[in-house]
């Protein structure tokens, strides 16, 4: 019969080979007692369920630079802050993020809750997060699971039925492995087992430290597990999006309702999106010619949006024009600066006024 996996094989592996990353307390200093900062491991778990670590880094490291602590984040401008998720996508987790840290900053003076329970009540905190924050941030004994973690479970106790359906039986197997001896350094040692050796298509099972527990590696199945439903194809939406350009080089943007999809981004004015691209009107009325389509996937559709552009100096009907000096692309949110990327080649050169020329 093969053992359980042992945790204190995965710890002593960590031990070794954690991979450094801006807001971890590395297993060293962590047991030379050195805490993580709360609000550094809140910030980079909200992150990370977006993208990956290696895109997070860079978003975490302008975050902190510009706010230090959960109190400058909580003072921040709303809009700075969506500025600075661009590209991240998932905006509505952005606003969370915002109410979160006011939350933490005002009524909680300034502390994160140190319990799951405590920290599922803050705003955009769910059940992942919390265990990761209590787990990482309060060495809680909370079982952290994200896709990684669940390939691993997976794996080491050869569960065949498929996700997402075994999600719950997954969850359970991870809780039964998670120590209460360093379960900070557990959680993180999991997660960097999955992204490192136990990988989606080809795992490293030779160099695992799991190797001789590991249930589907001893029937030869590790590469196929976890397994997946067929996912159902998401449905297409259409729209149009309009690119006004001045002379001057100013564009026609409009800040999008605070409420819905892209709440609170910049965007480009545009009509609905709908299974046929409803009736509207153009933002400004000139000469619109036709210069692409661009596709983009939102969780639950896909969008399919015809990118009109003109150069004018029409006054809009809707929209603001935003000085060429103040536009920054990065400050869209990914599908809108597809729009811009396809649209600009077709612009003619913005006109240089030279004084007394
Ligand atoms: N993915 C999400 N959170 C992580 C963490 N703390 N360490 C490694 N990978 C992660």
């Amino acid at each position: 019969m093969r053992d359980a996996p042992d945790p204190g094989e995965l710890l002593a592996w960590y031990d070794a080979h954690a991979r450094v990353m801006p807001w971890r307390v590395g297993p060293a200093a962590r047991a030379a007692g050195v805490r993580p900062d709360p609000y550094r491991v809140w910030l980079s778990e909200v992150m990370l369920q977006q993208t990956t670590v290696a895109a997070v880094r860079e978003y975490f490291r302008r975050f902190t630079a510009l706010w230090p602590s959960v109190g400058d984040l909580a003072a921040a401008e709303d809009a700075e802050v969506m500025g600075e998720w661009a590209g991240l996508g998932y905006y509505a987790r952005a606003r969370n993020l915002l109410k979160c840290a006011r939350m933490v900053a005002g009524e909680l003076g300034g502390s994160f809750p140190e319990t799951r329970e405590g920290l599922l009540a803050l705003p955009g905190v769910g059940p992942y997060t919390a265990s990761a924050v209590a787990a990482i941030a309060f060495d809680q004994p909370e079982a952290v699971v994200d896709g990684n973690v669940e390939r691993v479970m997976a794996r080491v106790f050869a569960v065949e039925a498929p996700l997402p359906g075994a999600k719950k039986e997954l969850a359970s197997l991870a809780e039964t492995l998670t120590p209460t001896e360093r379960p900070g350094d557990y959680a993180q040692a999991v997660m960097d087992l999955g992204a490192t050796i136990c990988t989606p298509r080809s795992p490293a099972c030779g160099i695992c430290p799991w190797m001789a527990d590991c249930a589907a590696r001893a029937q030869g199945i590790a590469a196929e597990l976890p397994r997946k439903a067929p996912k159902a194809a998401k449905p297409v939406r259409h729209g149009v999006a309009y690119l006004a350009r001045r002379p001057d080089g100013a564009w026609l943007l409009e800040t999008r309702p605070e409420k819905g999809l892209l709440g609170g981004m910049l965007g480009w004015p545009g009509s609905e999106w709908a299974a046929v691209v409803p009736d509207h009107v153009p933002p400004v009325a000139a000469e619109w010619q036709e210069v692409g389509e661009v596709r983009h996937t939102f969780t639950h559709f896909q969008l399919i949006l015809t990118i009109m552009a003109t150069e004018t100096d029409a006054p809009p009907g809707s929209g603001v024009w935003l000085a060429a000096d103040r536009f920054r692309p990065s400050d869209l949110p990914t599908v809108m600066r597809k729009a811009y990327d396809i649209a600009t080649p077709t612009f003619p050169p913005v006109e240089r006024r030279h004084p007394g020329a």
